[in-house]
């Protein structure tokens, strides 16, 4: 049975000193008090006392309004300039020196990052320290990828008797929105290679993971030029609504749900002006072929799906094996179940850990009534039993397609898993899915495998073999397609996401040439130049 500290039971190392109350916000270059009302942030840790469970909250953090979220709009599109501002014509080796400077002071505030990661959504200590870590890391490379691409943008070409210079160019004003299971890694891996290409950004945290911002605010203001990182907080639809209505918002970078995405898209009133990046749902599959390491299998799929409590866009939300290997997969992958250890996140060892949506726990047991009801059973001892905001891993079987479970995203500890005959059973379910991010096949028959990825290359984004679904490493492309994405992410494709490419373009004459000589030898124009980034 799952239980909670007491509050006096709670280490010292990991306490926090006490509710955090933010009433700054960062716009044009300032941190401006908010004297308006504030909202709550309650962990998922819940604390026992003498009245039962109780949450623990960690702080407040501004509602801002719509007049907040203009003014921030406001500081971004002077940053912006049409494109003349400091930031968007700032020489890239400038750029990057301002990131490289937030970067120490973001380094230095990682402990503080790391705990408020953990408190606020109930992340491991080892996943929190590893998401800050691979953040930094993502920064790092982001800046190697873009001196690599600056390099070759200076070379002109020739081509059917017209000389031209292909440059990438920053799109515009970005409003970059991440999720609450990745608050850090996720919101920063599509601000930075905005602000690394030009654009100005506006940052709205993620709905949980929110107080982990404040540490940074300051390094914010202090390393980038006024209205070029602006911050703000409060109910989206209001602040982000605004921006949206506004149509002077150029890139929406949104990794949340496909609905929240629609929405945010339908308020621009210029929607072919609008470039939007967005990760979104998904229900990854995971095919187990007869053919099959089961040792291995299982220890991917109970890693694809209960890391994070499930909590993870790349998270195997359905598993299907095949009928003549089922009944042993289920064993092993109860009894792998069964050794996972749950408990707070900062206990060593501990993976399964209370959720921070509020009503997360009754979404998951209706999911479960529903597959209960058709004919499935929870068959791991203990599984899908709450206690507070705690939901114990519930693994489902069997799951058939009638049921909400294979088709809905639970975003959450349930793994349910199907069994099947055919082929062409798995490749319908992969088909008829509204989402298209991943598949993972497991098995030994390059015949079968083959034939499986075939039926899936042109269904999702990535195809893991052997392996449970990731984003990992960064430098692959992140994507999806129908529901699940749009537009690519890594660490090379975020940098053209975020820019367009623009030429000058001249018949190869002799008088052209000329013009072409003296603006480069002159420096006449910094778009027009051969001057190398280092
Ligand atoms: O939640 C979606 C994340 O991008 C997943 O990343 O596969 O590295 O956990 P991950």
């Amino acid at each position: 049975m799952f239980s909670f500290p007491k509050a006096d039971d709670l280490p010292h190392a990991q306490r926090l000193s006490g509710p955090l109350e933010q009433r700054e916000w960062l716009v044009a270059g300032e941190l401006r008090r908010f004297e308006g009302p504030l909202n709550e942030v309650v962990s998922p840790v819940r604390v026992k006392t003498d009245r039962g469970l109780e949450p623990v909250v960690l702080g407040f953090t501004p509602l801002l309004t719509a007049k907040e979220s203009e003014e921030a709009l406001e500081a971004a599109v002077k940053a912006w300039d049409n494109g003349r501002g400091a930031w968007p014509t700032m020489h890239v080796s400038e750029r990057i020196a301002h990131v490289e400077r937030f970067l120490v002071a973001m380094r230095a505030k990682r402990a503080e990052v790391v705990k408020l990661l953990m408190w606020e959504i109930g992340k491991t200590l080892k996943d929190s320290e590893k998401e800050f870590d691979r953040t930094v890391d993502y920064i790092v490379d982001t800046i190697s990828a873009l001196k690599e691409a600056d390099r070759h943008a200076t070379k002109f070409l020739q081509e059917q008797g017209i000389m031209g210079q292909v440059r990438r160019v920053p799109l515009g004003v970005s409003l970059c929105m991440g999720p609450y299971n990745y608050p850090l890694n996720e919101t920063f891996s599509t601000m930075f290679p905005a602000l690394l290409m030009g654009n100005p950004v506006i940052l709205k945290p993620a709905k949980f993971g929110v107080l982990l911002v404040q540490p940074l605010l300051q390094a914010f203001r202090d390393c980038f030029p006024p209205g070029v990182v602006n911050v703000i907080y409060g109910r989206g639809r209001e602040t982000v609504g605004t921006l949206m209505a506004s149509g002077k918002v150029d890139v929406l970078a949104f990794i949340g749900t496909n609905k929240g995405a629609s929405d945010l898209k339908k308020l621009h009133p210029r929607p072919h002006r609008l470039k939007a990046v967005l990760g979104l749902d998904a229900k990854n599959i995971g095919i187990v072929t007869p053919d099959v390491d089961l040792d291995e299998a299982v220890a991917e799929c109970l890693a694809g799906s209960l890391s994070f409590n499930g909590q993870r866009c790349t998270a195997i939300k359905l598993i299907l094996v095949h009928r003549r290997v089922v009944e042993a997969f289920l064993e092993k992958f109860v009894k792998a179940v069964n050794g996972l250890k749950a408990g707070m996140p900062w206990e060593p060892g501990v993976t399964l850990t209370p959720l921070p949506e509020p009503n997360k726990t009754d979404f998951l047991a209706t999911l479960v009534a529903d597959a209960t009801k058709q004919g499935a059973k929870v068959i791991n001892p203990g599984g899908a039993e709450v206690t507070g905001s705690y939901f114990a891993p519930a693994v489902m079987y069997p799951v058939t397609p009638s049921m909400r479970l294979w088709h809905e995203e639970q975003f959450g500890p349930i793994v349910p898993i199907g069994v099947w005959d055919e082929e062409q059973q798995v490749i319908d379910a992969v088909v008829d899915s509204p989402f298209g991010q991943q598949v993972s096949l497991f098995g030994r028959d390059a015949a079968q495998v083959g034939r499986l990825i075939d039926a899936c290359a042109h269904q999702v984004g990535r195809i893991n073999l052997n392996c449970q679904c990731q984003r990992g490493p960064d430098v692959f492309p992140f994507t999806g397609r129908k529901d699940s994405a749009e537009g690519t992410l890594s660490v090379n494709d975020a940098l053209r996401v975020f820019s367009i490419r623009t030429l000058v373009a001249a018949k190869t004459t002799e008088p052209n040439k000329r013009v072409v000589r003296d603006i480069l030898t002159h420096r006449h124009s910094s778009f027009l130049s051969t001057d190398y980034l280092l």
